[in-house]
């Protein structure tokens, strides 16, 4: 839909929620609606993918009769999208990963009638134009072209529209296509967190120092190591061997193949590390932190964390107990061992995607972008995900206006 045709539709909807009383069997109110209907029904809908309980690849279904994204606050904005990038947490979250906690954090004022999360959206990743400010939007304009990783509380992207804080916006990269802006947001967002926030690395900090990343070659992977290039840092990464040159095309240092052997065993003969960023979680704990640098402030950050899981079966309180006291209890070990244990989460900011952007417009960065799906394949695209092994990035195209 145009900008045009869409303030059209906006303003007419705006109109008919305040005269509710008109009587539009003989206003000249019904004439414009019967018009715009011909074409394109009123739009207090849209076409999204929902799922209306969690399951697996079947609970997902094509609507064309979405709720249509509204400003609740004045500092949103509603963003068409262009193309919505997919992420291993979608296919959790479409399993129920996370209910408890994703639910206590949703907006009473997007909870749907039904009182419940459903028909929830799935897609954490948009790149696309906004069609509509809050009042208090100040550094974005109606049709600026913007990327965000979308919270996983709120509606995501696999829909024609989404509603977002202008806080968690960015403006998009101008060299990349919105297929290949909607491969890194949530990636990029997620790796600003563990690896500024939590790990300590800036582009003035990273110089020389020696990072692995264990599995390299997926979407954080991929991200994380044009990231930590750009920045002047030493890279190791391990992945399987045909994912080899596929990361040393993109940057690595070193590369170890985790599938010809126990791979600590050559990890433990190189010279230590300042960080390990760990994508792959299960027993890498029992090893990864003996190749730190002792008494350098070394640190360990693992985005595999079991903190959703706890809330899920234990309930929220008793979830966040149990996790509070895990976590407390390995830093508290790795520490009397001259070394940091952290967990790294995905936090959303426009501010840290407005960085990445000046690193992708520097030519440090590129979109690494594995495969792209129309709007109508998104089972197939989750069952891509699914599958695991990724080398980069999975996108699904929404809608084609902005290519
Ligand atoms: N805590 C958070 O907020 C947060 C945020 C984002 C992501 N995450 C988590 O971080 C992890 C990585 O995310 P992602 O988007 O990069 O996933 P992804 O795109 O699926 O990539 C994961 C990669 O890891 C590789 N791998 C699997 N087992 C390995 C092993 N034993 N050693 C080395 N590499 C291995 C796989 O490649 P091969 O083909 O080489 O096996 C795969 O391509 C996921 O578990 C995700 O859930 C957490």
């Amino acid at each position: 839909m145009s900008y045009s045709r869409y303030l059209v539709h906006r303003r007419l909807l705006l109109h008919l929620r305040k005269c509710p009383s008109v009587n539009t069997s003989t206003s000249r109110l019904d004439s414009q609606k019967r018009l715009i209907s011909t074409s394109n029904r009123c739009r207090t809908v849209m076409p999204a993918w929902v799922i209306d309980r969690y399951g697996n690849n079947d609970v997902l279904r094509f609507t064309r009769n979405a709720g249509f994204p509204v400003i609740h606050y004045p500092n949103e904005v509603i963003i068409k999208v262009f193309a919505a990038g997919l992420n291993p947490i979608d296919v959790s979250m479409r399993g129920g990963y996370g209910a408890a906690t994703l639910s206590m954090r949703r907006d009473p004022l997007n909870i749907t009638q039904s009182g419940s999360e459903f028909p929830l959206i799935l897609g954490r990743d948009v790149s696309g134009v906004i069609m509509e400010c809050g009042l208090d939007v100040k550094h974005f304009r109606e049709r600026d072209e913007v990327w965000a990783a979308i919270p996983p509380w709120k509606q995501g992207s696999l829909a024609e529209f989404v509603v977002l804080s202008a806080n968690e916006i960015s403006h998009k990269p101008k060299a990349l296509s919105h297929i290949e802006a909607a491969a890194i947001p949530y990636v990029a967002t997620t790796a600003w967190s563990a690896l500024v926030n939590t790990g300590g690395l800036s582009k003035d900090k990273c110089a020389n120092k020696r990072i692995l990343i264990l599995g390299g070659s997926g979407g954080v992977g991929t991200f994380v190591i044009q990231m930590l290039k750009g920045w002047g840092g030493h890279v190791t990464v391990t992945c399987s061997q045909n994912a080899e040159r596929f990361v040393q095309g993109l940057g690595a240092d070193h590369v170890v193949d985790y599938t010809a052997g126990p791979v600590e065993e050559p990890l433990s003969k190189l010279e230590k590390f300042d960080l390990i960023l760990d994508n792959v979680g299960g027993d890498t704990e029992r090893w990864a932190l003996g190749l730190l640098k002792p008494w350098c402030g070394a640190k360990y950050v693992t985005l595999v964390t079991p903190f959703m899981q706890n809330t899920d079966t234990l309930g929220v309180a008793d979830g966040m107990m149990q996790t509070a006291a895990t976590v407390a209890t390995k830093a508290l070990k790795h520490l009397i061992k001259g070394v940091h244990y952290r967990w790294g989460f995905f936090v959303p900011s426009g501010p840290a995607l407005d960085e990445v952007r000046d690193m992708v417009d520097a030519g440090q960065i590129q979109a690494v972008v594995e495969e792209t799906f129309r709007f109508s394949q998104v089972p197939q695209a989750f069952e891509k995900v699914e599958k695991g092994h990724a080398r980069g990035k999975t996108v699904v195209q929404i809608s084609q206006d902005g290519e």
